[in-house]
């Protein structure tokens, strides 16, 4: 992070790096990891370990997956191609936002798995016609997010060299100060359903953070939730991720898979997630400042660096693989 800060434009900085609100959620997020204690097995056999896993039955080399952010480019040249590169060598999985810098038919030519991410915009049909690009440019899912019914306000509004429009990618060809290409207050189960029935593919909600929301997803065809504060650049105040997460792994059971993102940045962070119910990961910020430290090059060290950090936690944990650990692995 510090090495970003000194290579991006102050303004652009302080894009990726806002909060909302008063940014307390922002503000304990990590600490909020931090105070979930691990009880770890000792007298296991962890002479083999493995980090693997699967989401939506896809194999990942560990439970670290690329968390949607917008506007790679802006961070470094090598943009969201570079990013899915670096995931793909890493054998991660890389969610694509919707506000990508780059057109998403070329990140997926050198992408390896990836899943698209969609705002619903006021015009659906808009987002439709990126689910359908997605879909033919060989995405595995649509992570649809559910958290942002307008885009809260920041300390840091979008950088000059950012159009100001709630979406760019899909921009092309388009006035960019329609109001009808921002997100729309009234995103609701049924675009879930519409979307998953559109498309083909699972979707799964990003934004999750209650039981009920779990339950409504669920109810609505998604195959999979992600627990998520965005990155606390949405409702401020809001219960943090590992608070959140065990009441959302508890309602949805087995009927869906439950991903968690905000604050994760070791592999004792990851561990404990899995713990708490998750089956995978996601990481925002780093990827950035990685990207903007070093390119696609650090996005994949960065990566590789995490996969290794969550073996070492597995080992030491007494968890020859993710599937070992359970919910007595944290202090409740
Ligand atoms: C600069 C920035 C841009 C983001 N853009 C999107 C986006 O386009 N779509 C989305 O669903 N989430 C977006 N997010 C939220 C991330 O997907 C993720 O939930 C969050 O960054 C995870 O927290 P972390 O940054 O602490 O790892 C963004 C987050 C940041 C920091």
């Amino acid at each position: 992070m510090r090495r970003a800060e000194e290579v991006l434009p102050p303004d652009v900085f302080a894009y990726f790096a806002a909060g909302a609100g008063a940014e307390r959620t922002l503000a304990r997020q990590e600490q909020a990891w931090d105070d979930v204690l691990l009880r770890p097995r000792v007298l296991q056999d962890v002479s083999t370990t493995s980090p693997a896993t699967q989401v939506l039955g896809q194999p990942v080399a560990s439970p670290v997956l690329v968390a949607p952010t917008a506007a790679h480019r802006l961070a470094h040249p090598d943009g969201e191609v570079g990013v899915a590169r670096a995931a793909k060598t890493a054998g991660s999985l890389l969610v694509l936002s919707m506000r990508a810098s780059t057109r998403l038919e070329e990140v997926a030519a050198e992408a390896g798995p990836f899943w698209q991410q969609l705002y619903v915009l006021q015009d659906r049909g808009v987002t439709d016609e990126i689910a359908r690009r997605a879909v033919d440019a060989g995405a595995k899912a649509l992570v649809v997010t559910v958290d942002t019914p307008r885009v809260a306000r920041k300390r840091a509004g979008f950088p000059a060299a950012l159009p100001r429009t709630g979406i760019v990618e899909a921009l092309d060809h388009r006035d960019v100060a329609d109001p009808r290409l921002m997100q729309a207050a009234d995103v609701g189960p049924r675009d879930l359903e519409r979307l998953a029935r559109a498309a083909g593919l699972p979707v799964v909600a990003k934004g999750v953070l209650t039981a009920e929301a779990a339950r409504d997803c669920v109810a609505a065809g998604a195959s999979a939730v992600i627990v998520s504060t965005h990155g606390g650049r949405q409702l401020d105040g809001v219960v943090p991720a590992p608070l959140a997460l065990p009441e959302v792994a508890d309602a949805v059971g087995a009927d869906a898979e439950v991903y968690v993102d905000g604050g994760v940045r070791t592999g004792s962070h990851v561990l404990k997630a899995l713990a708490l119910g998750a089956r995978a990961v996601l990481v925002g910020r780093p990827v950035i400042w990685a990207l903007a430290a070093d390119g696609s090059d650090g996005v994949r060290r960065l990566l590789d660096d995490l996969t290794s950090d969550v073996e070492e936690s597995l080992a030491l944990a007494g968890c020859p693989s993710c599937s070992d650990v359970g919910p007595d692995l944290v202090r409740r």
